[in-house]
């Protein structure tokens, strides 16, 4: 928690006595970094202030993006919306409102947050002052444990400080906050790799604001439709995630998709970089790795699941190697493929406008 610990004995095995102090820290008002199925969280305890300001603080985040609320299972979850009393719809909710939620929360546990009223259990520092807020179950058994642990829910965006890559190993977190941290519980590699689907409900139907694992078609069949952005933006509704900047996602160094480069060597004004490396998505020939100084294949087979789950750690790879720029492929806008090129958009607009 200083700035002389080493980050890497901050990295705890989650044994039950490991996940209770973690419970006493978070208890405590202090940050803990957490497992879960997508990618490494950033939590305090929801319900306090001074123990919510710290994570803003930590991360370097706007005090305007809101956080997402985690529950340890669906019954916890209602506490935190305005939809319910107890067991019992609230009276003036909207119906149409509470069908979406219980459609919504049968993919919980799992990688979807659904944004839903809130209730005055959840402060304002929380939903940056909104009068929704985000809530997911996650699916990972350490973040279970812990939760059922804490006597309240946890408030966690994903571990890394603001708009770097969102981390996918625990020691990815201890280097990145480790002066900020009390521990960070390793429950190994993140199954997803991508960060949880977003949907907002309404009476018009559900929108979605982010996607992620839980993919739009899946949505599209339960809900009948789903408002889904072009692009990552939505246009019809012109509202995305607050947090969902156009620059997001990126890491330091300048990272260009791979026919964007094509047409740049065509460029007589384009001066090539000294050390160019390439991430691929599938398998590359000779000829093919020839042209670039370093090579990184996410996966010999081109598998959409299997790239999502380590295309953020070999961005973070690539980025601490000594290349000046990273050529990277597109993938296929279907399932899981649409919550990869949202994340790669935000990544390489840093470095190319025209994206
Ligand atoms: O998979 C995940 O969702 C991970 C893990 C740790 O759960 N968390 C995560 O949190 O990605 P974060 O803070 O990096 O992204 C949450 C997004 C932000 O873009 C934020 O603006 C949006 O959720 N969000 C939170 N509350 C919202 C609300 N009330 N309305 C609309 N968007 C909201
Ligand atoms: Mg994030």
């Amino acid at each position: 928690m200083n700035q002389d610990t080493d980050p890497a004995s901050l990295i705890h095995w989650p044994t039950d006595s490991a996940i209770r102090r973690a419970a006493a820290a978070l208890a405590a008002g202090d940050l803990v970094g957490v497992p879960t199925e997508t990618v490494y969280g950033l939590a305090a305890d929801a319900t306090r202030d001074d123990a919510v300001s710290k994570i803003y603080q930590a991360k370097g985040r706007p005090s305007t993006n809101p956080l997402i609320v985690h529950a340890a299972d669906a019954t916890a979850a209602r506490r935190y919306t305005s939809l319910f009393v107890g067991d019992r719809h609230n009276a003036g909710s909207d119906p149409t409102l509470i069908d979406q939620w219980k459609i919504a929360s049968a993919f919980w546990p799992g990688p979807l947050t659904v944004v839903v009223p809130r209730s005055s259990s959840i402060p304002d520092i929380v939903t940056a002052g909104r009068d929704t807020v985000a809530i997911r179950v996650p699916d990972h058994p350490v973040m279970r444990k812990l939760l059922k642990q804490c006597p309240f829910p946890l408030a966690a965006p994903s571990a890394n400080v603001s708009n770097y890559v969102s981390p996918t190993i625990a020691r990815h977190v201890a280097d990145g906050l480790g002066q900020s941290v009390a521990m960070v519980l390793d429950g190994g590699r993140c199954d997803w790799g991508v960060e949880s689907t977003i949907i907002q409900l309404d009476a018009d139907g559900p929108r979605l604001l982010r996607p992620g694992g839980i993919t739009a078609e899946q949505l599209r069949s339960v809900f009948g439709r789903i408002d889904v952005p072009e692009q990552g933006v939505n246009h019809s509704k012109a509202q995305v995630a607050p947090g969902q900047l156009p620059t997001h996602y990126s890491p330091d160094k300048s990272l260009v998709f791979v026919d964007r480069y094509e047409t740049l060597l065509g460029e007589p004004s384009f001066q090539a970089p000294q050390r160019i490396g390439r991430i691929a998505f599938s398998r590359l020939d000779d000829a093919q790795r020839s042209q670039f100084d370093q090579v990184w294949i996410v996966d010999e087979t081109g598998d959409l699941r299997r790239i999502a789950s380590r295309l953020f750690a070999v961005l973070r790879e690539a980025d601490q190697s000594d290349c000046d720029l990273l050529v990277i492929d597109r993938c296929e806008e279907i399932g899981i493929g649409r919550a990869i090129m949202d994340r790669l958009r935000r990544a390489t607009r840093s470095v190319d406008q025209s994206q």
